[in-house]
C-alpha cells in the first residue's frame, strides 16, 4: 500500500512507536476551573485516539503563573497529577503512548487568568497585538486582547526553569511516556528566542547564544528531572504564530537545532509555518535540519498522508503529526491505512464546551454499524 512506510515502527528514546502517525498537540480548553484539572472526558477523548503512534496532549501549564487561556489544564498540583493518571491509564489500556506538552504562555495571556491578576511576563515589554481565549458564562470561548507584558526578572526566569522541572516530575508520576517542551508558536520560550520580542541586554538577550539560553536551560532542567530519552521539544522555525514573528534566519534556526541535539532528546518536533500563512520549508532547509538532529524528527502543519510519505521517504522526517484531522477523526491512523475518507473538523467547537465536537466524532466502525 502507498502509505505502508507510515506504519513502520520507529524508535523514540526509550520507546518504540507502532506507527509514524502522531496526534499533534491541540488546545481544547475544557479543563475544570479553578484548579485547571482535566476532566474524565479528556480520558475518553485521548484514548479514542490511541491508534496514533504517539498522542501529544494539548499544551499544559507548568504552574499557575504559566496560564494564558481559560480552560487550559496544568500539571503541577496533586489533583492534576491524579486526573492526568486517569488519562494516561486509558491511553495505555488501548495500547497507545502519550506525552504531555508543557508550556508557559508568556505574553499570550490575560491578567484575569493569572494569580492575583498579575501582568504577564515575557522577554521584554514588546506588545504584538495578540488575542487570547477566555470563558463566557456558558463555558463557551471568547477572544480578548492579551494584557501587555513586562520583562521577566532573572529570578522569574530561574523560577520558570524550576517549574518545567517540577512539571516533568509530575508527568512521570502521572504515567506519561515523556514530555514535550513547547518552544514554538510565540509562547514564552520562543519570545526569548526571537529578536521580535526580545530586546533584553542581559545574558538572556542580544546574541543567539543569549536568546537560546532560557530554552536550553529548560531542556537541561527537564532532562535532569527525568532523562533525555523522555524529553522532546517542539519549535516553529521561520514561522509567525500568535503575532510573534520568528525573526531568526535559517542558519540561526539550524544552529539552535544543533544546540538542542547536544542534549540527546528523544525527538525534535517541527511546527511548519505554511498552514498558518508562512512560506513552506525548502528541501535544502529540511536537509540541514535532518543533518543537525540525530534522533526522531516529527513534523506538523498541513500534512496529508501523501506529504508525510514524501518527507519520510526523502529522509527529512521520521513521523508526521496531524492536528485538525485528529480532532475530527479519532481513528485517523486506521483511516489513513485504509485510505478511507475523513470527517471534517467543526472549528466552531475547537475551544471550550463539552462532548460536542470533542468525543462525538464517529469512527469508521461506528459509521459502518
Ligand atoms: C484547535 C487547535 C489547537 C492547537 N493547540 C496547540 C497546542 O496546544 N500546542 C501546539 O504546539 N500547537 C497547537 N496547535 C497546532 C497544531 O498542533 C498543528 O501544528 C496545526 O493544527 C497544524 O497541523 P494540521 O494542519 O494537521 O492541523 C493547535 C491547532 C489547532 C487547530
Amino acid at each position: 500500500m502507498a502509505n505502508d512506510i507510515l506504519f513502520e515502527p520507529v524508535t523514540m528514546g526509550a520507546h518504540t512507536l507502532k506507527n509514524r502517525i502522531i496526534m499533534a498537540p491541540l488546545t481544547r480548553l475544557r479543563a475544570v476551573e479553578p484548579g485547571d484539572v482535566p476532566t474524565i472526558l479528556a480520558a475518553e477523548y485521548y484514548s479514542q485516539r490511541a491508534g496514533a503512534g504517539l498522542v501529544i496532549t494539548e499544551a499544559t501549564q507548568v504552574s499557575f503563573d504559566a496560564k494564558g487561556y481559560a480552560g487550559a489544564p496544568g500539571l503541577h498540583t496533586d489533583d492534576q497529577v491524579t486526573a492526568w493518571k486517569v488519562v494516561t491509564d486509558a491511553v495505555h489500556a488501548k495500547g497507545g503512548k502519550i506525552v504531555v506538552q508543557l508550556w508557559h504562555t508568556g505574553l499570550v495571556s490575560h491578567k484575569s487568568v493569572r494569580p492575583n491578576s498579575e501582568t504577564p511576563i515575557s522577554a521584554s515589554d514588546v506588545e504584538v497585538g495578540v488575542r487570547t481565549t477566555l470563558r463566557d458564562s456558558d463555558g463557551g470561548a471568547i477572544r480578548v486582547d492579551a494584557t501587555p507584558p513586562r520583562p521577566a526578572t532573572i529570578q522569574e526566569i530561574h523560577q520558570v526553569v524550576a517549574d518545567f522541572a517540577h512539571a516533568t516530575k509530575c508527568a512521570r508520576e502521572a504515567g506519561f511516556d515523556g514530555v514535550e517542551i513547547h518552544g514554538a508558536h510565540g509562547y514564552l520560550l520562543h519570545q526569548f528566542w526571537t529578536p521580535h520580542t526580545n530586546n533584553r541586554d542581559d545574558k538572556y538577550g542580544g546574541s543567539k547564544e543569549n536568546r537560546a539560553r532560557f530554552m536550553l536551560e529548560v531542556i537541561d532542567a527537564c532532562v535532569d528531572a527525568w532523562d533525555a530519552d523522555h524529553v522532546g521539544i517542539r519549535i516553529s522555525p521561520l514561522g509567525t504564530f500568535n503575532e510573534v514573528e520568528d525573526r531568526n534566519s535559517e542558519a540561526e534556526s539550524v544552529w539552535l537545532i544543533e544546540q538542542i541535539n547536544k542534549h540527546g532528546l528523544m525527538y525534535l518536533h517541527l511546527s511548519e509555518p505554511d498552514w498558518a500563512g508562512g512560506e513552506p520549508y525548502s528541501d535544502e532547509f529540511r536537509q540541514q535540519i535532518r543533518d543537525a538532529f540525530d534522533n526522531l524528527i516529527i513534523a506538523a502543519g498541513g500534512y496529508t498522508a501523501e506529504k508525510a510519505v514524501k518527507n519520510v521517504e526523502a529522509g527529512y522526517i521520521d513521523a508526521a503529526a496531524f492536528g485538525r484531522d485528529y480532532i475530527a477523526n479519532p481513528d485517523l491512523a486506521e483511516r489513513l491505512r485504509e485510505d478511507a475518507p475523513l470527517n471534517e473538523p467543526r472549528s466552531e467547537l475547537f475551544y471550550g464546551g463539552g462532548v460536542e465536537g470533542y468525543t462525538d466524532y464517529p469512527t469508521l466502525k461506528k459509521v459502518a454499524s
